[in-house]
């Protein structure tokens, strides 16, 4: 086996650790049927992409709310596996087909898609780059719906803004964001705030049972105490300031 690197280790680890969670970002099939809401027009011949789909938990949603075929992209090769695995558990799989790849180099064909999802992953290849490079495969009329991190007000406590701003650089309020949005080439069709029981319900508590998990798995460890003690961290910072900020939907229109 090849020697591993520190990146290597944490990208495994991380893997690993997400693989055995239903949803690796705050979101709920409530909030993913509410942005498909926005989203007229359904057909039987729909082609959906969901870019950075972790283990598929709103891609199963999605689903079975619209009729179509969904092609759901993630890095990690686990959670295309897990997904690919649920999709022939729910009888799914002639609709529904995980690839491992890359959100900043798409393996598809320019204007192949009807509807361009993203819950909590655009922030990886950054916003307005994200919209910017997704556009393409776009048909036009076709829509596309991210969730994004985003601030609620205009100024903040020092603490909550040097975390963000060390997670998602670009991070910035939602006016700004639907002006990005319209910049980047898209009619803003609706941009709802996704509710707390979407951080606490689906996000933070399944981790808790997780994390201890974890830790017994890998006890000693100090790269994985770190790891889980940043999550933790993640988590606190939310009950203290959950009023400055949030993921949001933003849903779009390509004319
Ligand atoms: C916060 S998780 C969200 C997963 C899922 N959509 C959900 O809401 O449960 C972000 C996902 O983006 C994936 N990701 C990060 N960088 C990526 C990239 N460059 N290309 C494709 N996927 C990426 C991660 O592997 C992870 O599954």
């Amino acid at each position: 086996m090849e020697e591993m690197t520190t990146k290597d280790f944490d990208f495994a680890l991380i893997n690993e650790y997400f693989v055995g969670l239903e949803r690796q970002g705050p979101g709920s099939p409530e909030a993913t049927t509410k942005a498909l809401s926005f989203i007229g027009n359904f057909s039987d011949e729909l082609k959906i992409a969901d870019l950075g789909c972790g283990t598929g938990g709103q891609t199963m949603v999605l689903a079975q709310n619209i009729k179509g075929t969904i092609t759901a992209l993630d890095l990690f090769p686990g959670s295309i596996d897990k997904l690919n695995a649920t999709a022939g558990k729910l009888g799914l799989r002639n609709r529904v087909k995980g690839v491992v790849g890359a959100m900043n180099s798409l393996p598809f064909q320019n204007e192949e898609f009807d509807l361009i999802w993203s819950e909590g992953a655009i922030a990886n290849i950054g916003f307005e780059k994200g919209l910017n490079y997704w556009r393409r495969f776009l048909k036009r009329g076709g829509y596309i719906a991210v969730t994004y991190e985003s601030w609620f007000t205009e100024e903040r406590p020092a603490e909550i803004e040097k975390f963000w701003v060390d997670a998602v650089p670009e991070i910035d309020t939602i006016g700004h964001d639907i002006s990005i949005m319209q910049k980047t080439g898209y009619v803003p069709v609706a941009a709802f705030t996704l509710p707390e029981n979407c951080w606490i319900d689906t996000y933070f508590i399944p981790q808790k049972a997780r994390q201890e998990e974890f830790l017994e798995k890998h006890a000693g460890n100090k790269t994985v105490e770190a790891f889980i003690a940043n999550l933790r961290h993640e988590a606190d910072l939310y009950s203290k300031y959950k009023q400055y900020y949030g993921y949001v939907f933003y849903i779009g229109k390509k004319l």
